[in-house]
């Protein structure tokens, strides 16, 4: 299952995402935000990090107006490697290098067909392991650290 969210900044952008997910048979979960009332990105962050953090979905998408908070938010997070992404190549090397749980986009960056486009290219890109696993088990030692206070 992948979870979505947005705050009202990357709301339209959501919604689409949300209706290409469906389109394409993607089981999803919206966590929100449901109007276009303002809201503050970390509530809506919060609820997609966790999700992925605690296993209870696969992978998550966020959106918020440049995708910089979201990002900031999602990066707190245990396990989360939250990718702020804006092109074709941004989005392959998210999946390819980084493994990225979470994809970012900015719904005041972005054009609607453009964003499927990058949400289709990262869900399609297999991590390509090696080096880049090395990377990614450093980043998880780090993160260890940090939480122990010892970095
Ligand atoms: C909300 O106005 C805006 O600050 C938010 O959507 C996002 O761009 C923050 O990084």
């Amino acid at each position: 299952m992948l979870a979505i969210a947005s705050d009202h900044g990357g709301l339209g952008l959501k919604n689409i995402i949300g209706e290409w997910l469906a389109h394409k048979g993607i089981d999803y979960e919206d966590m929100g935000t449901f109007s276009e009332e303002s809201v503050d990105y970390p509530d809506y962050g919060a609820l997609v990090a966790r999700a992925v953090g605690e296993g209870r979905a696969e992978r998550g998408i966020l959106v918020c107006g440049t995708g910089i908070g979201m990002s900031i938010v999602a990066n707190k997070f245990p396990g989360i490697r939250a990718a702020l992404v804006h092109d074709e190549f941004t989005a392959k090397m998210a999946g390819e290098h980084n493994c990225a749980n979470i994809l970012v986009l900015g719904g005041r960056v972005l054009e609607a067909s453009q964003a499927c486009g990058l949400v289709q290219i990262w869900l399609n890109t297999p991590f390509a392991g090696g080096r880049h696993q090395r990377r990614l088990d450093k980043i998880a030692a780090l993160e260890e650290e940090v939480l122990k206070g010892t970095a």
